[in-house]
């Protein structure tokens, strides 16, 4: 890319924002006055660093209405200070309703992660999906069908990544507060926009097994 590109790029992102600042501006409601005031989201997102799937448009939802945290291949490590930051600020400090953490379809992290290939640093953060695939091995190994084996992949890590969501202290302290924190599983199917429920949602620690809930 030549100097002349790079410069074009970059103004089409400052016009872009010329755009919505005339948008912001015509705007009559009073909503991006108030927005300066503070936010009050219901929804914490946690989905992939990926392009194609930006958590305001996919849920109809405009500024100040979610909270949003995303990273390659929508991970919930336990001891990622910063997913655990966004976390603990969203739940005790913002006090969302819903957690969703969205996996998609065509994951570029899924697929490297079910690769033997070397792909440089990100090799080490996609040790955690290869764990995902190690727990689910047996039902993974017996897909032939690499394409079924990868949309397969996407669910189960999602699945997994709830759990760990509903094992941290901040999500078991907070059920121990309140029960009106779900904590949702989904996957977008990036050819039509959907986001489809994998029904693994949880509002309690009642099903997730003895050893992950505090006392
Ligand atoms: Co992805």
């Amino acid at each position: 890319m030549g100097k002349n590109d790079l410069e074009k790029s970059f103004r089409k992102i400052i016009e872009g924002n010329k755009d919505w600042v005339d948008f912001v501006k015509k705007d009559t409601s009073g909503r991006f006055e108030q927005l300066a005031q503070g936010q009050h989201p219901e929804l914490l997102w946690i989905g992939c660093a990926d392009s194609r799937v930006p958590a305001n448009e996919l849920t109809g939802n405009r500024p100040g209405e979610v909270f949003v945290h995303r990273n390659i291949a929508n991970m919930c490590v336990h001891s990622d200070m910063n997913m655990l930051s966004v976390l603990d600020f969203a739940v005790n400090t913002l006090h969302v309703k819903h957690i969703i953490v969205a996996g998609h379809y065509g994951c570029g992290g899924i697929a490297a992660a079910l690769s033997r290939q070397q792909h440089g640093i990100i090799d080490n953060w996609l040790s955690h999906v290869k764990d995902v695939y190690r727990i689910h091995a047996k039902e993974l190994d017996a897909i032939e069908d690499i394409e079924e084996k990868k949309k397969r992949l996407v669910e189960l890590n999602v699945e997994e990544q709830v759990l760990n969501l509903c094992s941290t202290s901040i999500i078991q302290n907070a059920w121990k507060e309140r029960h009106n924190l779900a904590v949702h599983g989904m996957v977008i199917d990036i050819c039509t926009g959907e986001l489809i429920d994998l029904n693994t949602t949880f509002t309690s620690n009642g099903s997730i097994g003895e050893i992950f809930v505090y006392d």
